[in-house]
């Protein structure tokens, strides 16, 4: 990359096209899962050499509770294998693990699995991996409107967005600089809508399984051409 690059802060990523991928394949979508596993890795790998402090993956939606059983429960059942299997490798590359999202609606074992990751990779000091589980962006805003009313019992005149995102289940992460979405849909599907008010969106073709490295690079170099202006001018950031 050229020296203008810029590195975002904060990058997330909706892991689309498994069952796609799967299908493409002749097997069934669980396998796309299986591979969604490996480029779960990769990004990881990849973030933490690149210097990215935040990497969150939307690992599963509340709508996802919906699919069929067999489906939700070999997610729950990968999942939990991969938070065995890779803690230790997180731990020992400094990376930090946190999981946002409803947890008491997890099988108990995978609640567990994720108290334990989280409390052996808190010392951790490089990058942050969230992975939002049962998450959903208005589950999100419904639980910080109920929580900031209950607690501060603020009224219209005080309340303040600064306020209020203190009660959000992602409060102490920075708002995603950047947002990936693979497979070519181009849609938000009910994730982060309050912290992606001013995100970069990028939306690659290149199904989750095949997502590799250089597919990160990639986006990062668009992003890195992108002019965020917040709702300036051009001119008013320019001079910042
Ligand atoms: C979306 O593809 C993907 C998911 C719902 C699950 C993603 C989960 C993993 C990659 C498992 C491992 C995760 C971690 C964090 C260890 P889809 O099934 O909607 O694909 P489709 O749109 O092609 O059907």
């Amino acid at each position: 990359m050229t020296n203008r690059e810029k590195i975002p802060v904060h990058v997330t990523i909706i892991m689309d096209g498994n069952g796609r991928w799967a299908k493409k394949q002749g097997l069934k979508r669980i396998f796309g899962h299986k591979a969604g596993v490996e480029s779960v890795r990769q990004a990881t790998e990849f973030a933490a050499e690149k210097g990215i402090k935040y990497l969150s993956l939307f690992a599963f939606s509340e709508e996802n509770w919906s699919r069929p059983q067999d489906e939700v429960n070999l997610l729950m059942e990968l999942m939990v294998d991969a938070i065995l299997k890779e803690t230790p490798k997180l731990v020992k590359n400094n990376v930090k693990f946190l999981v946002v999202g409803e947890r008491t609606k997890l099988p108990r074992v995978v609640q567990e699995k994720i108290i334990s990751a989280e409390q052996s990779t808190s010392a951790s000091t490089g990058l942050t991996l969230i992975v939002f589980l049962s998450y959903s962006g208005k589950w999100d805003i419904m639980q910080a409107a109920a929580r900031c009313y209950k607690e501060e019992g603020v009224s219209g005149e005080t309340l303040s967005p600064e306020k209020f995102e203190k009660y959000l289940a992602t409060a102490g992460i920075p708002d995603p600089d950047l947002l990936i979405r693979t497979s070519g849909e181009k849609r938000i599907s009910n994730y982060m809508l309050w912290q992606t008010a001013y995100t970069e969106f990028y939306f690659p073709e290149v199904l989750w399984p095949d997502f590799r490295k250089n597919d990160f690079l990639i986006a990062l170099e668009e992003y890195s051409a992108r002019e965020r202006r917040y709702g300036k001018t051009g001119e008013q950031v320019n001079n910042l």
